[in-house]
């Protein structure tokens, strides 16, 4: 992973460095630059021709001139983002180590550095060759932007970059075993309480769902627990996060095919990347709310005990699943979970994340995240409104019981998968069974690993989760 690149306060920019501006002659940092009438007139043409930026080559630095118009509503911030984001490469170009930023106002002014930061973000570690590792540009700003504001920003860039580099790292490294430590380490570093089952506790425990599909697999599963329970915390009961762990999904004995799917499956623990990303950067920032987060592990493989599609599974809480697809694995492995927090945290809200369906992606494509729960309706008014801030886009789906009756099975409780339409809300009303109540199920199959550039995102794991969640549990 390359590194995160600086941020830092400065008394006063160096005149020798290169700068993105807003157009605004009473800005002191515009003013200094005593542009001549000919770059202002050029600055005004740009902004006629509706362009978003006015570049002003000196000999060895860059003056970029933000020139927002009327396209950039309806989400002012994802603007600037994006503007963050187009600097990176014309700046890597020039060879440029550090850029400073000052347009206006300090919300603007973080989410072009958001953006710019995000957007230098590749997973290089596989390259042999040195230079494909990029240098990180460093961002420096002034005054109008508070320390605190900084330091909050930075924290959540460092736990999205940590969530892409989970998903972008394949299985051969990052199996169960090896993602369980790597969890650790992180939780660890930011004070967070940690505690990992590993199979023998599982065994004991009866996590028959995680068990069941780690019946295929040479790796042996594991449960982490991570608690974030501050002096501070205003909420008594906690908020418990959930995320799909399956470190690699080949179907099991329900094998899938290779193309646009099995070589894609290393991102189905893009769940469990987002909830220990969010709870990481809500205790790096020190939120004063009580947190905990749940995460299954394992892979999804046909090794010769696998289970079979027609197995029955007694769940963790008893429930009894015929399992009629192995592929459909990651609600087996969510639902122990679920209801271990069902059983001993008493919560106020539940949340899972999980690549769960496919069904969530040809609905929606990589746009936006499929939500639905139980919860009251401003609980899930606010998410979609979080997402939107965030752009980490949620829409919220129905989650009527009719779905429910498709997951009963003529000879047990349940089974693991229900009719041919409406995929995704069958796999939340399966997880319903199992969880608390208030509950939210968030579907990110869509955005969690896409195969193109976009913006801030690059090809592959793309973090999401991580700010959304951040945002929202801060707002609750
Ligand atoms: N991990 C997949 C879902 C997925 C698909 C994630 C595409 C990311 C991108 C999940 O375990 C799965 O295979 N679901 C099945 C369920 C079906 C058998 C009921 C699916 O969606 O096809
Ligand atoms: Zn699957
Ligand atoms: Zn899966």
């Amino acid at each position: 992973m390359n590194k995160l690149p600086e941020v830092k306060l400065v008394k006063q920019f160096k005149s020798d460095q290169s700068l993105l501006i807003c157009f605004d002659e009473s800005n002191a940092n515009f003013k200094a630059l005593g542009l001549s009438e000919a770059q202002l007139n050029y600055i005004s043409k740009r902004k006629e021709a509706k362009k978003d930026l006015a570049v002003i080559q000196n000999l060895d630095h860059q003056v970029f001139v933000a020139l927002p118009g009327e396209e950039l509503k309806p989400n002012v911030a994802e603007w600037y983002r994006r503007l963050g984001a187009k600097l990176v490469k014309t700046l890597r170009d020039e060879n440029c180590s550090t850029l400073s930023i000052d347009l206006g106002k300090e919300e603007l002014t973080l989410a072009a550095t958001e953006g710019f930061v995000l957007g230098q973000y590749s997973f290089d570690k596989y390259f042999t060759s040195a230079d494909k590792a990029k240098k990180p540009i460093n961002v420096e700003l002034t005054e109008a932007v508070s320390a605190e504001a900084i330091e909050e920003l930075s924290n959540t860039n460092k736990f999205v970059y940590a969530a892409r580099t989970w998903v972008n790292e394949p299985q051969s490294y990052l199996n169960a075993t090896n993602f369980a430590v790597e969890i650790r380490a992180a939780a660890e570093s930011v004070g967070i309480e940690v505690d990992i089952w590993t199979k023998d506790k599982i065994v004991k425990e009866k996590m028959g769902g995680l068990l069941a599909v780690n019946r295929g697999s040479e790796v042996p599963p594991a449960f982490a627990i991570l608690k974030w329970n501050p002096k501070n915390a205003t909420n008594t009961k906690p908020v418990v996060l959930v995320g799909k762990g399956v470190v690699y999904d080949t179907g099991g004995l329900s094998l899938k095919p290779t193309a646009n799917s099995m070589d894609i499956m290393k991102c189905d623990m893009g769940g469990a990347a987002a909830m220990v990303g969010s709870i990481c950067s809500i205790a790096a920032n020190k939120l004063p709310k009580q947190v905990i987060a749940l995460i299954p592990l394992t892979d999804n493989r046909p090794g010769k005990d696998a289970y079979a599609p027609g197995d029955v599974i007694t769940m963790y809480d008893g429930t009894t699943v015929e399992v009629l697809n192995t592929d459909a694995e990651g609600r087996m492995i969510m639902a122990d979970a679920l209801a271990y927090a069902k059983k001993h945290l008493n919560p106020m809200l539940t949340i899972d994340a999980a690549t769960l369906t496919g069904a969530a992606e040809r609905a929606i494509g990589a746009h936006a995240s499929i939500a639905m729960g139980n919860a009251e309706e401003a609980s899930m008014k606010l998410l979609e409104e979080k997402g939107f801030e965030t752009f980490e886009r949620v829409v919220n789906f129905p989650f009527w019981d009719e779905y429910y009756e498709e997951m009963k099975s003529s000879i047990a409780d349940l089974k693991n998968i229900g009719g041919a339409t409406a995929g995704m809300i069958t796999a939340g009303k399966f997880l319903e069974h199992f969880a608390p109540k208030p509950y939210i199920h968030i579907d990110i199959a869509g955005p969690a690993f896409i195969n193109a550039e976009s913006h801030y995102l690059s090809k592959g794991g793309t973090g999401v989760g991580v700010r959304l969640l951040y945002s929202y549990i801060k707002s609750l």
